[in-house]
């Protein structure tokens, strides 16, 4: 991280010290600058000049000492509150008495690290993302001691480095991991659950839900031990909140080395050419033919009918058709009726009280991609869900088959992610526009909770959640106050 940041620093045209006390690091640092710069002007990105002009204004050293002079220093060393603290120490004393002293810490309060400083009021967060060259975002996080003057300058000095900056609030987090945390979390607690497996979460996360990597694959990434880790600190600096508990599947993995992508195997194994079949094309739309009963008025039973229309599939009244329940306004089912599909968005099948029926999960909105997911109980008949999914394909969707709850996996994600969002602004962490910036600059998702809360209707999320609460009665599961008034409302204003 330190040597993306004296990359940026020294490309925005500012004279940049690259420090670091590990003999040889530094250097190695410098050089990792000058091979992506001169990456970067072989594809045009900047000019030959431009990187040796950038490389010009860029210095190493070792002593802490040599940053004396900077009106702006960013800290970026290990992970650890003891080291961090001594830096800035150092830095208070050395310093002249107007220059900003910044931590890109992930985890760590900044409070308690300006408080190492005897002038706490110049020390705030800059919180950078990986790769620093690449991500366009950064959190401004003033601790509790921090000057508004100071954050002022640190918006910016992000501004100055070519960075979109918000400012978020010193909670375990910040704004947008602390956002992002139901992605791994909730994945988990699916995955325990034994609802769907980890490959098919990150499946159906790319295919229905349109992110890039699934949080599994994602988590390999980070590495499984550094998940866990920050995981930890999500529990501990929150005294033991319920939806940041980590996962004993993560500390299994820890235990047994399997930490991801550098040990060769997490939740993939990676000895081989690829860790995952590429994701399937979803089958071309064939309904002529298919006479459906489709019941409800809500987006799901929109998003069906037009489905069905595209396919050339007859919609039909008959109560002895194959029925594909859509919402709470579907009624009662016909006892008649040939097969019938349920929707698990307000309720697992069970929460039903239709245990033999087949669920399904479609998920609307902004996310509508081409997969469903197909819900089963136990006492799910097999000839049922073979039917199931020949309709499903018949729409052109790709069908992945997963356990019975309420939500399914792609919606019960999302709910979660909206959900935290809605607690993380009610709680004035940060504002309902930054959260959607933060989520898809910092994160990379494909909308932001926002954007989805709106988009699937943030009465259909509470309806989730609070399905979810009832099922489950679990307190992770607590739909935030905030959520609750959107429900009602449409939108999420700051408090
Ligand atoms: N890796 C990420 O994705 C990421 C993202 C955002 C923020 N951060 C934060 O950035 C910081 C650095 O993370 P990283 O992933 O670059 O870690 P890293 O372990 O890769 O790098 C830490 C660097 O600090 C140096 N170092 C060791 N002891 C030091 C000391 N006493 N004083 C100063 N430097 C010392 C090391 O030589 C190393 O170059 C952490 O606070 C981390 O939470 C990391």
């Amino acid at each position: 991280m330190g040597s993306g940041i004296a990359q940026i620093g020294a490309c925005a045209g500012i004279d940049t010290v690259l420090c670091d006390p590990v003999d040889g690091a530094a250097t190695r640092g410098a050089e990792r600058i000058a091979a992506a710069l001169h990456r970067s002007a072989q594809r045009g990105r900047l000019t030959p000049a431009d990187a040796e002009a950038a490389l010009a204004r860029l210095r190493t050293t070792q002593r802490l000492s040599d940053l004396f002079g900077c009106d702006l220093v960013i800290e970026a060393a290990p992970e650890k509150l003891a080291i961090k603290r001594a830096i800035f120490e150092t830095l208070d004393g050395g310093c002249a008495a107007e220059a900003l002293l910044a931590t890109n810490t992930s985890s760590i309060p900044v409070t308690a690290i300006a408080s190492a400083a005897r002038r706490p009021e110049r020390v705030v967060g800059l919180h950078f993302f990986n790769p620093v060259a690449v991500m366009r975002l950064a959190e401004v996080i003033p601790a509790a001691q921090t000057a508004e003057a100071v954050v002022a300058a640190a918006v910016a000095a992000a501004e100055q480095l070519g960075k979109q900056p918000i400012v978020a609030t010193d909670v375990p987090g910040f704004l947008v991991n602390r956002c992002g945390r139901p992605f791994y979390g909730e994945a988990l607690r699916i995955v325990t659950e034994q609802l769907a497996t980890p490959a098919q979460v990150d499946r159906i996360c790319r295919m229905a839900g349109g992110f890039r990597m699934g949080p599994f694959e994602l988590m390999d990434l980070v590495g499984i031990d550094v998940g866990l880790t920050v995981m930890q600190s999500f529990a501990t600096g929150s005294f033991g909140e319920p939806r940041w508990r980590p996962s004993p599947l993560q500390a299994r993995l820890v235990a047994a080395g399997h930490l991801g992508r550098k040990t060769g195997r997490g939740w993939y194994d990676y000895s081989g050419a690829a860790h995952r079949e590429e994701d399937p094309a979803p089958p071309q739309a064939a309904g002529a033919g298919l006479a459906l009963r489709i019941a409800g008025s809500g987006p799901v039973a929109t998003n069906l009918r037009a489905l069905a229309e595209q396919a050339g599939v007859t919609l039909v009244e008959d109560p002895a058709a194959p029925a594909l329940l859509a919402d709470e306004a579907a009624g009662a089912p016909a006892a008649e009726a040939a097969l019938r599909l349920r929707s698990c968005a307000s309720a697992s099948l069970v929460g039903h009280g239709d245990p033999s029926a087949v669920g399904f999960g479609l998920p609307t909105g902004p996310s509508a991609g081409r997969l469903v997911e197909l819900g089963a109980t136990r006492v799910s008949s097999t000839a049922d869900l073979d039917a199931a999914q020949r309709i499903f394909e018949a729409l052109g969707l790709h069908v992945e088959r997963v356990g019975d709850g309420p939500g399914l996996v792609m919606r019960r994600v999302l709910a979660q992610i909206v959900n935290e969002a809605c607690f993380a602004v009610g709680e004035g962490v940060g504002s309902p526009a930054d959260v959607d910036v933060g989520a898809t600059l910092g994160l990379n998702y494909p909308h932001g909770p926002m954007a989805w809360g709106r988009g699937l209707g943030f009465d259909s999320v509470l309806a989730t959640l609070d399905a979810l609460w009832d099922e489950r009665r679990e307190e992770r599961f607590r739909p935030a106050p905030l959520l609750r008034e959107a429900a009602l409302t449409g939108v999420v204003q700051r408090a």
